[in-house]
């Protein structure tokens, strides 16, 4: 019985939204993201139209029930901008007993992510196309997860668009209330600069501690990508950062 996943349509609880994190509307008109066109191949559009009604979740304004939408209750570990998703499902394969809600808004993205699912076989992961802010905000309950990976996040370069990044306070207040205590951030990113952000900004977030003296090693579970093998061997750094929520 395939599961077509449920929005709960219960908002949330009065004394819940009284303490969620504020983000800033006027900031809600910076997005970390352009929606980038792209051509799907065959192969995405058939995983698209095949696979997408059991393995995308409908973008809601209210609460998901994700144990509907995956069939059990296991930890659920969120994945924000899985690009093509190649880490996402690697990492799903790997941890059968983990699910996984990989959120990105690249149509392609979504096509190639399905597609692996397909091949792999996977059950353990399903998938929203939308801007993470809003499903953190909307669909996710406060304290229920049990990780969250931001895996390379648009570096944004130059000066001026700084301001697009996802890893500032706001949205890692945002992230942490998902989680539950003892949960983990992981984040990883190939452009120092915004290493250093993360690092300044996720160490100044009081309910999070450091599981590292600053970047930590890259964590067993975060295969390397043949983009970051290439970099590597050019002499490129990546800093991985692992924190967990107190
Ligand atoms: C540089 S790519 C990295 C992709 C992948 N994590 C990897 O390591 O190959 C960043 C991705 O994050 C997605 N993204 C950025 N902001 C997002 C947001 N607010 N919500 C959902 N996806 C977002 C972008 O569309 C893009 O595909």
């Amino acid at each position: 019985m395939p599961t077509r996943p449920n929005a709960d349509t219960r908002t949330a609880p009065a004394a819940e939204r009284a303490s969620e994190p504020r983000i800033d509307p006027r900031e809600r008109s910076i997005r970390s993201y352009v929606v980038r066109a792209g051509r799907m191949g065959p192969g995405q559009v058939r995983a698209m139209a095949e696979l997408g009604p059991r393995f995308v979740v409908p973008y809601g304004a209210t609460r998901c029930d994700f144990a509907a939408a995956f069939g059990r209750d296991a930890p659920r570990v969120l994945e924000v901008g899985f690009g093509m998703g190649d880490a996402t499902a690697q990492i799903a394969q790997a941890l059968p007993g983990t699910d996984f809600i990989g959120i990105e808004v690249h149509t392609p993205g979504v096509g190639a992510l399905l597609k692996r699912i397909g091949e792999l076989q996977l059950t353990n992961l399903r998938l929203i196309q939308h801007d993470a802010v809003e499903v953190l905000q909307h669909m996710v309950a406060p304290s229920s997860l049990a990780g969250v990976h931001v895996f390379f996040p648009d570096p944004w370069h130059k000066k001026k668009h700084n301001k697009r990044r996802l890893i500032q306070p706001e949205f890692v207040r945002l992230l942490v209330s998902r989680l539950k205590p003892g949960a983990y951030l992981h984040c990883a990113t190939d452009w120092q600069p915004y290493a250093d952000q993360m690092l300044e900004v996720l160490s100044a977030e009081p309910h999070l501690r450091n599981t590292a003296a600053g970047f930590a090693p890259r964590p067993g579970h975060r295969p390397l990508t043949k983009f970051e093998h290439r970099g590597l061997k050019l002499g490129h750094g990546v800093w991985d950062l692992v924190f967990e929520r107190r």
